[in-house]
């Protein structure tokens, strides 16, 4: 098969897009013939050694796929071959013709979604309805802040946070990216570069901070957050695509009585497979049903994938970027 593999730590520009040997099932193992592969701001940090998973080399990134699945090892009774499948490979492996993966993480597609859906979902919707749900129990009526609100995750907390009964505020990094934001829900939106976020999250809350921020991108964005957070309020800590990783100041946390929460999604799935499986089967009825719709704003060819990744890091994108590889 053709994949682009990592043979040493670097950037996209040091991929090399190769013919390998064919992945095969061992025991309790799927292989999948991918149609699509969801990109995710992780993949860089991946290609870089800089995750928080190292895999050997050589390796492929692509965190999440959709396809069809082509074998099944010893003792797979979840899915069979020619099933339509969405499925994580979290240390790598989508940015292939083919990947393995354990049963545990691949989910049987609805009718209606379809395989480049499947691709932009599992990482990004995993993630955002983890935290959401389970670290920051958001409730109806509370006032969600989402950073880089037209991002991968962010995108997709500005959708669920809608669903669950927020207001929703979103932060962007440039004017271009205030419409898909509003075109996802969100009740207000402003821009980080060039507006203050506590003062302009305290006027849009009549003084009172946001109940739930979530944070992917960490550094300036989670200092302000903790000058306009509500009293009893839940600061999630999804990532840093910023570059820095913050330091929090405890009176701040005393003064508020707040919790600054930590999201590490993958970790979760791996310890709890079975609410991971069940928070899956939620959101793909509600893909298939049209209630949640990955945004999908880039497509590139399976040999053009480091065109993908550049475009994710020079914050070209929004919502999701895919590799079609079929
Ligand atoms: N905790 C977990 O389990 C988990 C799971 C998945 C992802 N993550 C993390 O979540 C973060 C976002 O991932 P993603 O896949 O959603 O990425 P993405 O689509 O690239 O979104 C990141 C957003 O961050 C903003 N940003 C601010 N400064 C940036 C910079 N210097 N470079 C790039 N983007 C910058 C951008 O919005 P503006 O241009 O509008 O500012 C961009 O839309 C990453 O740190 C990732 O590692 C964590």
């Amino acid at each position: 098969m053709k994949a682009m593999l990592c043979k040493a730590w670097g950037g996209p520009d040091d991929l090399v897009f190769e013919e390998t040997d064919d992945p095969k099932a061992g025991k309790g193992e799927v292989v999948i013939d991918i149609h699509a592969s969801g990109v995710n701001f992780p993949d860089i940090l991946l290609i870089g050694g800089k995750y928080q998973f190292k895999p050997d080399f050589p390796f492929s990134p692509g965190m999440e796929v959709g396809g069809i699945v082509s074998e099944v090892g010893e003792g797979v009774t979840a899915v069979k071959p020619g099933d339509r499948v969405m499925a994580m490979t979290m240390t790598g492996g989508g940015f292939a013709e083919k990947c393995v993966t354990p049963e545990r993480k691949v989910f049987k597609l609805p009718d209606g979604v379809s395989f480049e859906q499947a691709a932009g979902f599992p990482v990004t919707y995993g993630t955002t309805y983890h935290a959401l749900k389970d670290r920051a129990e958001l409730k109806a009526g509370e006032v969600l802040l989402v950073h880089g609100a037209s991002g991968g995750v962010g995108l997709n907390a500005v959708e669920l946070g809608k669903l669950m009964g927020a207001t929703v505020i979103g932060t962007v990094g440039s004017d271009a990216k205030m419409d898909i934001v509003r075109q996802y829900g969100a009740d207000h939106v402003f821009n980080y570069s060039d507006k203050s976020i506590r003062e302009t999250v305290k006027e849009l809350t009549g003084g009172q901070g946001a109940d739930v921020i979530y944070d992917p991108v960490g550094g300036d964005a989670f200092d302000e957050s903790l000058r306009c957070i509500n009293w009893g309020g839940r600061l999630l800590v999804v990532g840093f695509a910023s570059g820095r990783i913050p330091e929090a100041k405890a009176n701040l946390v005393l003064l508020k009585q707040c919790q600054i929460v930590g999201v590490f999604w993958g970790a979760w799935t791996e310890k709890f497979p079975d609410g991971c499986r069940a928070q899956f089967d939620e959101l793909l009825g509600w893909c298939a049903e049209g209630k949640i719709n990955p945004h999908i704003s880039m497509r590139f060819p399976l040999a053009d994938s480091p065109e993908a990744l550049k475009a994710l890091a020079a914050r070209k994108a929004t919502g999701k970027v895919i590799v079609n590889v079929r």
